[in-house]
């Protein structure tokens, strides 16, 4: 029987009873409406409304938090990335290297500052960077890598690390959804001469609209961002160089400080969500742990045969769990002639369960990055796009509602 808790708006085209969403910011909002309210009531009194001390003090909390010297509030996650590349003197004739399996802005930022963005392929295992597909691309003219901690579980930083000694390169870690994960004792977004990280309210610390942060240990580069994200003035209407507006609202600040304290909450409770989808899918047929392969194993080719993969947990990473993607293998044994990913997605929709395809085209596919000649091939970041599928792991989920996704999932293995 559908209870309470497995009803709510619709959210899905065409669906009139949204039954799991992907999810559900308003409950984790309204846990704390008291304190949001005094918060937005302190910024309208202050009569502040760009910068100023929310924003400092929502700076100290984050380098608090990560244990890093400098903390500079931005205005997306997108603007983190930006900021950093602009403060690295990132431009016209150099090369980035980036995964292609990422959300645009990683890309995208690197292309706007007139620098061209290097794809390299990704890893079966935990989806992120496959460093030494990366350092397969290394050309005199690359001056950077972004590894992105994507879904919330670290890139393989020891290896990030050491390719980037070995060539001089900056690191940008794009933690943009990896806010708390770590790697090895140290927290993601500290380990490289930048981290980035957004605020979007899809984060496992979402905001209210746009905001990111960007960290750094060295004063010199921190310095000149903070310059950079207000038009590269100091003081104000004499410019250094040129910068733009990046800065952080303190309206945003303000409520994020309120949310902030209960980060380590939300995420405890989606790695909880996501330790319970593990032990029951796991169980059924056709579904494994893709635990087979591990990203030190690069070039042991995807062993697992079964049709659905989990995604993979490494011992030496704190996952933080902001999505918890299936991949719905096309060479499955599957009855169906359609995309398994695609259909599977079907399913959950008509059972009003939200999913979502993060990412669908690989950077490397994309239009506006596509260069003279063919396209690179980049195997694992391709099939990644046609077969990964994210279902609901937030926070507030109820066990009642995961029974029914599991139960959905089931249903269509069986079929
Ligand atoms: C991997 C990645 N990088 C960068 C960003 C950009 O962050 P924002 O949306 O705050 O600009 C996102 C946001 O979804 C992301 O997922």
């Amino acid at each position: 029987m559908v209870s309470r808790l497995l009803s709510g708006e619709s959210e899905l085209p065409g669906v009139q009873d949204t039954k799991v969403p992907l999810l559900n910011l308003k409950e984790q909002n309204a846990a704390l409406r008291t304190e949001l309210d005094a918060a937005y009531a302190r910024v309208m009194q202050s009569g502040q409304f760009i910068m100023g001390p929310e924003v400092t003090e929502l700076e100290t909390a984050c380098a608090q938090l990560v244990q890093v010297k400098h903390a500079i509030g931005v205005s997306s996650g997108t603007d983190a990335i930006l900021l950093a590349l602009m403060a690295l003197g990132i431009g016209s004739g150099d090369e980035v290297i980036c995964p292609s399996f990422t959300f645009f802005a990683t890309a995208g930022c690197i292309a706007r500052v007139g620098a061209k963005p290097v794809f390299a392929d990704s890893c079966e295992a935990c989806f992120n960077i496959d460093v030494a597909n990366a350092a397969t691309k290394v050309t005199r003219r690359t001056k950077a890598i972004i590894p992105v901690h994507l879904f919330g579980q670290a890139a393989q930083m020891d290896e990030v690390m050491a390719l980037a000694e070995r060539y001089s390169l900056a690191v940008i870690e794009d933690a943009a959804q990896a806010l708390g994960a770590g790697y090895n004792g140290h927290s993601v977004g500290t380990m490289g001469t930048f981290g980035t990280y957004s605020f979007f309210p899809s984060k496992n610390l979402g905001g209210f609209g746009d905001a990111g942060m960007l960290v750094t240990n060295d004063d010199q580069l921190a310095e000149k961002a903070r310059l950079l994200r207000t038009h590269g003035a100091k003081p104000k209407y004499f410019h250094k160089m040129v910068g733009a507006n990046f800065r952080m609202d303190p309206i945003q600040a303000a409520l994020l400080r309120v949310k902030l304290p209960h980060l380590r909450e939300y995420s405890a409770k989606r790695a909880a969500n996501a330790a319970y989808y593990q032990q029951r899918l796991c169980a059924l047929p056709g579904v494994a742990l893709s635990d087979g392969h591990h990203c030190n194993k690069r070039n042991a080719p995807n062993q697992f045969r079964g049709k659905v993969a989990l995604p993979t947990v490494h011992g030496d990473r704190c996952h933080i769990w902001n999505q918890y993607t299936l991949r719905v293998q096309k060479t499955g044994d599957w009855k169906r002639p359609e995309s398994p990913r695609d259909a599977l997605r079907n399913h959950l929709g008509n059972k009003g369960i939200g999913s979502e395809i993060y990412y669908p085209r690989p950077m490397h596919m994309q239009e506006c990055f596509a260069q003279p000649g063919p396209n690179p091939i980049l195997p694992i970041c391709e099939n990644l796009a046609d077969e990964a599928l994210s279902i609901p792991v937030f926070p507030e989920l109820q066990r009642e509602q995961q029974d029914y996704v599991l139960e959905t999932i089931k249903e269509f293995l069986n079929g």
